[in-house]
């Protein structure tokens, strides 16, 4: 087994991040992450003006307040198994009306049947040890016709010269060199979602209904209930 698996395996053993972690979390990689999350909410916020999103492994909460802050008519759920995590999002959240996180496991949501307008997540899908539950839940909440929004990381991302130093420009020095090694950890590579998440999504009611993009520092699975 190479040095990487094992780490990599290792950092996906507790699913829930525990307390130290996602204190750790909060005050660093969360950090780095808020200017390509404030891009995804930017996405969001200018296709839809209301309706119901849930944010999946919501961790400090940025993406989903990003949201709820810049779009009023919108409610915003963010739900996440790590409890110290709510507690922080919460925090962040004062202030923000239309955002509330819960405690839950994104295997088992707590939400109606066909309850949601968009499921988003970012950088949690690695963590998830039943993946298939997850993409069942995620079809179960969502309206016809919806879709499912899923980022992670993939080191292909920064394969290229031109598209590396261009995130380096955009997102600075975290993201552009230390990018590569932190999606091999905390994410796929692409061959794994061209076979492990591809087989397991072939397992669930989105079947024919999933693409899967690189797309600025993400790997981007949108998945849509049909109509
Ligand atoms: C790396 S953090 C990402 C947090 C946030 N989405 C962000 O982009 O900063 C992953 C989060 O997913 C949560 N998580 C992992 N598996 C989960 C599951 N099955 N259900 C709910 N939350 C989960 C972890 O507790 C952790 O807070």
């Amino acid at each position: 087994m190479s040095l990487t698996r094992f780490i990599k395996d290792l950092l996906r053993k507790p699913e829930s991040i525990p307390t130290p972690g996602a204190i750790f979390y909060n005050a660093t990689v969360a950090k780095v992450l808020r200017k390509p999350e404030t891009k995804i909410a930017n996405d969001i916020v200018a296709k839809m003006g209301k309706g119901t999103i849930l944010d999946l492994g919501s961790g400090p909460g940025h993406l989903s307040i990003e949201i709820a802050r810049r779009s009023p008519g919108l409610q915003v759920y963010g739900i996440d198994l790590s409890r110290q995590m709510g507690k922080i999002a919460r925090r962040h959240a004062k202030g923000v009306d239309n955002v509330r996180f819960v405690f839950g496991n994104a295997a088992k949501l707590p939400f109606k049947d066909n309850s949601i307008d968009l499921v988003i997540s970012t950088g949690a899908s690695h963590h998830w040890k039943a993946p298939r539950l997850v993409f069942d839940e995620c079809y179960r909440v969502l309206k016809t016709g919806k879709e499912a929004w899923i980022y992670d990381g993939c080191p292909e991302v920064f394969h290229n010269p031109a598209d590396r130093r261009k995130l380096n420009e955009e997102y600075g020095f975290f993201v552009g060199r230390l990018g590569p090694r932190v999606s091999t950890l905390h994410g796929f590579t692409r061959e794994e979602y061209q076979t492990v998440i591809k087989d397991v999504l072939e397992q669930t009611a989105f079947k024919d209904n999933y693409q899967m993009a690189l797309t600025d520092i993400w790997m981007k699975i949108t998945l849509k209930k049909r109509k």
